[in-house]
């Protein structure tokens, strides 16, 4: 079990929110089901970056970046990952 802490966003989350989830699901599908509106214009096919998130603790969580999410990310922020792509389960 992994708790996620999504911290409060002006526009996505203003209250922040406390989730928990088992292995297996991206970060963009957790946050979507529990209401949080995160943008996935491309529909989480890995094209448009708009899922961007900042992955403040608990990298050891998530799986690691494919080449092609790491092609995507127009950032030097080691932090950032496309939550469409980061799906919760042991680092591999
Ligand atoms: S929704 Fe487009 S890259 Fe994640």
């Amino acid at each position: 079990m992994v708790t996620l802490i999504v911290l409060p966003n002006i526009y996505l989350c203003p209250l922040g929110l406390i989730l928990t989830a088992v292995g297996g699901i991206s970060l963009c599908d957790l946050m979507l089901n529990e209401g949080v509106n995160v943008p996935h214009l491309c529909g989480k096919a890995c094209v448009c970056s708009s899922c961007i998130v900042n992955i403040k603790q608990g990298a050891e969580v998530i799986r690691i970046a494919t080449n092609s999410e790491k092609a995507l990310l127009a950032t030097n922020r080691s932090d950032s990952r496309l939550s469409c792509q980061t799906v919760l389960g042991k680092a591999c």
